[in-house]
Order: structure tokens, then sequence, then C-alpha cells
């Protein structure tokens, strides 16, 4: 900027004219120099206030530069934020998205969570559904293992009481005791037969034409038949309930079993269930008793014959073994032997001598003494008697008895020799019980002994030949005979008297 000019107007040279050319007045030029001076103050003024001016413009623009800067550099922090922002923003975004991923998968844990929870509650009332049934199947259990023991202990008590013979009693008294009854009947309906009674009189024809009515309409029905109103039951019938099975095998009818006047309550369902399943058992068991009867009456008429046998070759053992097998048996049941055993030795009894057979007429029959080689023969009637029943199946239990029925306690004996508990019980009790026999006999050689004298002679045998526990029982058994002797004939005495 210049500096204001101090010249006037005059100094600058100029030549200021009018339009008629004369030169301009002083005034005129001072004037001109006073406005010269004033604009030139004033440009002065002007530079100062435009250099001012510049200045300042210049400070702003410093200023406003520097702002600018600043802006930009906010600007940039500004897009950097921005973009962090935008990134903030995309990472809120997917965050939102994960959130609601997160939600989704949230409520579908909830949704599983409620549905387990409402498994669970259903399992859970499964599992204590269970355990209530598994606490009233073990109390059911236990009430049944409770009746079982109860049920062994009466069954028993049952076969204690019974002899298997009697099968039809034995089922009927099975039946009555496990329902609780107090009466009953086992009936063969297609002979009109009652098997078996117990407390009930069938005698009576009313009582038998009413009980009899039950057990053909039971055995028509094929099931059980239960009257547990005694109202309707007939008079005279004194009962106040009763329940009526059929027996059947093989689907076919063989009886029917009617129990009644049980003590405890009604007949029930469990009453019948357990009915029928006897029945179906005792079918089968009545077959067995009736095929074993079968069985045992053809041993029996195959004893019969061997045992008619013997006596039909010697005159002199006539009745000999019908008496052997007598006291052997008696002497048996005074040693506590029953069923099977004493079955035993009564057929070993019957057919001890059964081995005779084979022995020729001319030793077997002869008159006299024999002779000792003629006794060996003899002797070989035990070992061939054996041999004999050991070829029929049913008798072969016997034939240790036959075989040694010759031994003697002191081992002097035949065919073997044996002695003491070597030899079976059985065939110590037939030799002893055989002598005695031999001794009251009458042989063609000698005269029977009297029983006394037999007896006096087994007690002196006692130890040596004979079984001294033996010899003590048959003394027994033939002291009660004589007693029961005496006493009828003391009783035939006294009739004869009065009359
Ligand atoms: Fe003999």
């Amino acid at each position: 900027m210049s500096a204001p000019v101090s010249t006037s107007v005059r100094d600058t040279g100029s030549d200021l004219r009018d339009t008629d050319g004369r030169p301009a007045p002083a005034v005129v030029l001072d004037a001109l120099d006073t406005a010269r001076a004033g604009v030139l103050a004033y440009q002065s003024e002007m530079e100062a206030l435009l250099q001012s001016t510049q200045a300042e413009l210049q400070s702003a623009l410093g200023q406003l530069q520097s702002t600018q800067g600043q802006l930009e550099s906010t600007q940039g922090q500004l897009r950097s934020t921005q973009e962090q922002l935008e990134s903030t923003q995309g990472q809120l975004r997917s965050t939102q998205g994960r959130l609601r991923e997160t939600q989704q998968a949230l409520e579908g844990a909830r949704g599983e969570l409620a549905q387990a929870q409402a498994d669970s509650a259903r399992w859970q009332g499964d599992c204590q559904q269970q355990e209530r049934e598994k606490r009233e199947l073990a109390m059911a259990l236990a009430r049944q293992t409770d009746r079982n023991r109860q049920l062994h202990a009466e069954l028993l008590d049952v076969y204690q009481d019974l002899n298997n013979e009697n099968l039809p009693e034995l089922i009927l008294r099975l039946c009555a005791k496990l329902t609780g009854s107090e009466s009953g009947m086992f009936v063969d309906l297609s002979n009109e037969h009652t098997l078996a009674a117990m407390r009930i009189d069938d005698k009576k024809p009313e009582v038998r034409d009413a009980l009899y009515g039950f057990t053909r309409q039971a055995l028509q029905q094929e099931k059980p038949l239960v009257r547990n109103d005694g109202d309707n039951l007939p008079d005279g019938l004194q009962l106040v309930n009763l329940a009526a099975l059929p027996v059947l095998l093989k689907g076919e009818p063989r009886g029917v079993i009617l129990v009644a006047n049980k003590r405890e309550g009604p007949y029930t369902e469990d009453d019948t269930d357990l009915l029928l399943s006897i029945g179906r058992h005792a079918g089968i068991a009545m077959e067995n008793t009736r095929l074993h009867a079968a069985l045992a009456e053809a041993y029996l008429s195959t004893i019969g014959v061997l045992a008619d046998a013997i006596e039909a070759k010697d005159a002199y053992t006539r009745g000999h073994c019908e008496s052997v097998s007598d006291i052997a048996v008696q002497v048996a049941r005074a040693l506590g032997w029953e069923g099977e055993e004493l079955r035993q030795i009564r057929y070993a009894a019957l057919l001890h001598d059964v081995g005779k057979i084979g022995i020729p007429d001319g030793i077997l029959l002869k008159p006299s003494r024999l002779l000792p080689e003629e006794f060996q023969v003899i002797q070989r009637h035990s070992l061939i008697g054996s041999d004999l029943v050991n070829r029929v199946p049913a008798l072969r239990p016997i034939a240790p008895l036959i075989l040694h029925h010759h031994e003697r306690y002191d081992g002097l004996g035949y065919p073997h020799g044996l002695s003491g508990d070597q030899i079976p019980i059985g065939a110590r009790i037939i030799g002893v019980v055989d002598a005695l026999n031999a001794m009251t006999t009458p042989r063609p050689y000698r005269d029977s002994w009297s029983m006394h004298e037999a007896i006096d002679e087994l007690r002196r045998c006692s130890g040596t030949q004979f079984d001294p526990m033996i010899v003590e029982r048959i003394t027994g058994v033939l002291d009660l005979q004589e007693e029961a002797y005496a006493e009828e004939l003391d009783g035939e005495e006294a009739v004869l008297t009065a009359s």
C-alpha cells in the first residue's frame, strides 16, 4: 500500500483550465487540493483499513484455515467415528441377528424345556404310578407267598393225614382245605357213585338227589357252579353255600367235586380258579391211580399164580406161604413199616419159596431126611426164586429178600453167607418167620412143635441163626395174637356157659 501524497495539484504540474482555456482559479485549486488531500487521506485511511482488513482477513483466513483444518480433522474424526459407528452398527446388527437367533434358540430351548418338563412330569407321574403298582405287586406277591406257604403247610397236613391209596378222598379233602369248606363230596357220575364224602350224608335220597343235581349241572356246563345264596338251596341240605367243579381228563368228564359250607364268606373267583387247577390235576392223578391199580391187580394175579404153583407142587407148603406172609407183615408193621415197604414184605413172604418150582420132585417131596447133596439141591431154591421174580419188573425189588431168606445172622447161612446187617432186613424177617412156621408145621419125618416150643427155639438161636431184634418183635406179635385168641376162647366159653 502506497503512502498518502502530500503534494498539491499545483505541485503536480497539472494545468487546469476552464472550457475557455483560462487557468483554474486558486480557489478551485485550493479546493481541489483540499479535496485531493481529503481523497488522499481517505485513500490512506482506506489503505490502512484495507491493510488492517487484509490482516484481519489473513488472520481470519488463518483462523479459517485452522478452523478448516480442525474441521477437516473433525470431519476425519467424524468419518472415522461414522465408520466406527457403521462398524458398530454392523456389529450391532450382527449382534442383533445373533441375539435374534439366540432368542429363537432360547425360545426353542424353552419350548423343549417345557416339553422336557412336561415329559419329566409325565415320566415322574408314570414312575410314581409304576412305584405304586410295584408296591401293590410286592404286597400282592407277599400275600401270595404267605398264601402259598399256608397252602403248602395245609397240603403237608393233608398228605400226612391220608393214605394215598384213597386218592378221591385226598383230592376232596385238599379242595375243602384250600377253600376253607367244611363239607364236600366227590362223585363219579358215569356210574352214579360217590367216591368220597365229607360231612355230607349222601345216603339220604333227598340229599343225594339234590347234590347230584348240582354235580350234573357243573358237568354239563363244564365249568364251576357256585351257589352262594343259601336261601335258594334246597331245604334239608343244611348248606349255606356250595361250589361244584367238573374233573376233566383230556377234555372228558371224569367226575365232579363239590365243596360246601365255606367258613368265611362266599365262594370267590379265587376259589373256583383254585378248584379248577386241582380239578385238572385230579383227572390225571385219578387216571394214574386207575392205571396203577390195574397194574397192581395184574401183578397180584401173577403173584397168586406163582404162589398157587408152589403149593400145588408141595403139599406140605400148602398154606405155609400165606401164613409166613401174614406174620411177616405183622412184624413189619410192629417195626413201623407202611405203604410200599409193607407191600414188598408181603409179596416177598408169599413168594419166598417160589424157587422150589425148579427143584426135582424126587428131592422136594422126599418123605425122609435129605442127604447132604440133596440138601445142596434144595438150597438152590432161593437162587432160582430170586432169578424168577427178577424177570418181572414190578417184583424186582423183592428179589434180594427171596435170595437171602436162608442167610443166618451169624453168617453160616446160604447162598452167600451174609451176616448181621448185610442181610436185607426183609430177608431177616422172612427167615425167622419161615423157621417158626416150619417148626409148627408137621413133616413126614417129625411131628409139629407147639408154638411155645418154637418160640423157645427162636430165642435159643437168637443172635446166632436169627436177628435178636426180629425175634423180640415176633414174640411180641405172637403174644398179642395169643392174648387175642385167649380172649376169643373166654368169650366162646362164656357163650356156651350161658346157653
Ligand atoms: Fe425157603
